[in-house]
């Protein structure tokens, strides 16, 4: 066999989010293939790392009062953990917040910059002057300038789906900060895409090669424009300071943008496995070298642009290999709806494992939906419980349950042997013709998995009808029959022996169950040339095997609805807060105040609570403990003396937003005049208050109920 050499690689989940079943889409399908290309007995490399870069990241770490490189960690655990659960076997998992992919970045840049192909421009940008960093866009909001829809994002309108720049907002204001943005300007970095070294290069790749999906490539068509249509702009590559991410060589305080070096963490995290395990890095890389090696990125249809365009752009420029084939895959939904946060269908990866449920279920309902287009895929709740019940447990998993415990009470493990065997594989080759791996093979090559599984399902039916018309539980009475009776149980292994062969690369944690049981070091890809017959697929005759032990339970329908029901997120900012730092088990525990006496709601709706702008944070001369605010709630300005000072510094609080108790009677103080209250949780002591804060997109003046 001619032996392939493959280096795959899935999308860079970002660092700032959780692993949840949409992901699972890509990182299931991916493992699949490279399951099957392994066990086919090519070389296969899989690697992945987490996106660690950007401005998310950079405040959700500020947030959380830690280093950005301490998230990061944090993360890089937690999803590999989560993809560790559902089986997906990375040869490496890494990060792009790594030297080598740091190296990769610079030398890429600086080889593009050798070609002619970066320019530098100054640009006006939307500025927060009280956070001092330019916004990106969907940092900004404001109302959309069609539709006048309050609280839209800088780039579109959720609204009325207009597209357009955050600085055609009205009434923009920052979402970090709650400030009014002001435009200024800043040089940044662009990569020449619309020189004809990228935009013809470009044309003709996306045309030529079969690189792309034909549904990718007639988007990439319509992105490029025809030769002289120049349709292409330059890409910005460049960030300003504040920025998570790995600053430009030869231009302080300007870092490159996360989308630059994340696919080039593909290469880093290679790089790091090859250094590990002494593989040639070169030969998947160097053009010259790597003309039998084979490069594929699993991503999902929303980054195709990046992957399509701007990766092999960069590429060739840089005088490094592209890319063999890009798969694109569509989204998830739920019900037929976008996973949603409100209705539980935003299922975590964690949640999941952490309610019980086999991934191995989710593994085999993918694969029997997943094809080679960029088509959504659909997660059916009820249809999940009735295909995994039908298919895995009723129509595979039965065929092993009936037919081992004759085999281990009455033949000791024994299966048929000598004149028996050769009987049995006369059936065999008669009855199951059919059960030839070329259409599985052919089906698993092309990501058609879902053809691979209906015709992996139709063996399975025939093995049924097979073993329902031997009806070894009636031969079994007879004990004149006893031949017969493990004849029959060993047709009924073998045929189950097969099948469990083809599904090994969508349950990997079976299939080593399997293996156990059915005494077998390691099930194969099962492959025949085109003069063997399909009973050569078979255990060897007299093969014996290990006592029947429990494989796959059913799906309950209420264990569905409890895993739905955990991911129920209420969108008030306490419930997500009060949601997060559990996850981690970081929850301090303080000596916890009885709660006070009952209060009925219309007691509790007496107290107006909004959402404030601190404007101002001064010291109080004199004031031990005090600092004077001025609160912005909309329209008008409240002064509110907070006894706050032992844990913030004013100009830590100016520009940020919290809740204040509005309607409190004033209270005359010796400094002046309190209008109010803010809210804060703690005694007080130092780094034993917290403010509280609104989720992102709370506008001063709204009430808090
Ligand atoms: N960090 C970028 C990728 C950089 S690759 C050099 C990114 N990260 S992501 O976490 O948002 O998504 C990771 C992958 O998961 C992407 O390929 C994305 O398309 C895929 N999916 C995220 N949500 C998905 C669904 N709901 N359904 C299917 N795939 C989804 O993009
Ligand atoms: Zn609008």
């Amino acid at each position: 066999m001619n032996k392939r050499k493959i280096l795959v690689t899935s999308a860079l989940p970002y660092a700032n989010g959780s692993i949840h079943l949409g992901h699972l889409v890509e990182y299931i399908q991916t493992d699949m293939w490279v399951r099957f290309q392994k066990m086919r007995g090519h070389s296969v490399f899989y690697v992945c790392a987490d996106d660690t870069h950007g401005t998310p990241i950079m405040l959700r770490a500020e947030k959380e009062g830690i280093s950005p490189e301490t998230l990061i960690a944090r993360v890089h655990d937690e999803h590999l953990s989560d993809f560790t659960g559902f089986y997906i076997r990375f040869d490496n998992y890494y990060s792009t917040h790594s030297p080598e992919t740091r190296q990769f970045s610079e030398d890429i840049y600086t080889r593009l910059k050798n070609a002619g192909l970066i320019a530098v421009r100054g640009i006006e940008q939307l500025y927060d002057p009280v956070k001092q960093m330019f916004l990106p866009d969907r940092f900004v909001k404001g109302e959309c300038p069609k539709c006048g829809a309050k609280d839209q994002y800088g780039d579109s309108c959720e609204a009325c789906g207009a597209a357009y720049a955050p600085t055609e907002l009205k009434n923009p204001y920052s979402a970090v900060s709650g400030a009014e943005p002001v435009k200024k300007s800043s040089e940044h970095y662009f990569f020449s895409l619309s020189d004809a070294r990228c935009s013809d290069f470009l044309r003709a790749w996306t045309r030529e090669g079969d690189h792309l999906q034909p549904e990718a490539a007639n988007k990439m068509h319509e992105w490029l424009g025809e030769a002289g249509e120049n349709k292409l702009s330059d890409w910005d590559i460049s960030r300003d300071a504040p920025y998570f991410g790995f600053e430009i060589p030869d231009a302080r305080g300007k870092y490159f943008y996360v989308w630059l070096d994340a696919p080039i963490g593909y290469m880093g995290s290679f790089k790091n496995l090859c250094e590990r395990e002494n593989i040639s890095f070169d030969a998947f890389w160097q053009p010259g070298l790597s003309s039998d090696t084979e490069l594929y990125h699993f991503i999902g249809k929303d980054i195709l642009y990046f992957h399509a365009l701007f990766w092999p752009a960069m590429l060739k420029n840089a005088g490094y290999r592209t890319p063999t084939k890009i798969f694109a895959h569509g989204f998830l939904t739920v019900n037929g709806e976008k996973m949603s946060k409100s209705r539980g269908t935003f299922i975590t990866a964690e949640s999941y494992l952490k309610q019980g449920l086999n991934p191995e279920w989710l593994r085999y309902y993918y694969a029997a939906k997943l094809n080679s287009t960029l088509e959504d895929i659909d997660l059916n709740l009820e249809d999940f419980v009735a295909r995994v019940n039908s298919d895995l447990v009723g129509k595979f998993i039965n065929i092993a349950s009936r037919c081992a415990g004759f085999i281990t009470k009455r033949f000791n493990g024994q299966l048929v042997d000598g004149e028996q065997y050769q009987h049995l594989r006369a059936i065999v080759d008669k009855r199951f013709a059919m059960w030839r791996p070329d259409q599985i093979d052919h089906a698993f090559e092309q990501r058609e998995f879902a053809a691979a599984v209906r015709q992996i399902m139709k063996f399975a039916d025939e093995a049924n009808e097979a073993i329902h018309e031997l009806a070894p539980w009636e031969i079994a009475k007879d004990p004149q029959r006893e031949n017969e009776l493990q004849s029959a149980c060993t047709l009924g292994i073998q045929l189950f022996y097969v099948l469990s062969c083809y599904l090994k690369p969508i349950l990997p944690e079976t299939a080593r169950r399997i293996e156990h049981f059915l005494n077998c070091e390691s099930l194969p890809w099962p492959a025949l040339t085109d003069d063997q017959p399909v009973s050569n697929l078979l255990l060897p005759a007299g093969h014996a095997i290990n006592p029947y032990q429990h494989l796959m339970t059913r799906i309950e329908a209420k264990q569905i609805d409890a895993l739905v029901a955990a991911n129920v997120q209420s969108l008030t900012p306490s419930a997500v807060q009060a949601d997060s730092p559990a996850r981690h088990g970081q929850k301090q525990q303080h000596g916890i105040a009885p709660i006070a006496d009952m209060i009925s709601i219309d007691d509790f709706s007496k107290i107006d609570l909004r959402i404030a702008r601190i404007a101002k944070a001064e010291h109080v001369a004199g004031a031990e403990k005090l600092l004077k605010l001025t609160l912005d709630i909309g329209n008008e300005l409240r002064t509110v003396f907070a006894g706050i000072k032992s844990a913030y510094d004013p100009e830590q609080l100016e520009g940020r937003l919290t809740v204040m108790v509005a309607n409190l009677a004033p209270r005359q103080m010796k400094f002046g005049l309190s209008e109010g209250m803010v809210l804060a949780a703690g005694d007080g002591n130092p780094g034993e208050l917290f403010l509280l804060s609104p989720d992102t997109g709370a506008q001063p003046g709204m009430r808090v109920k």
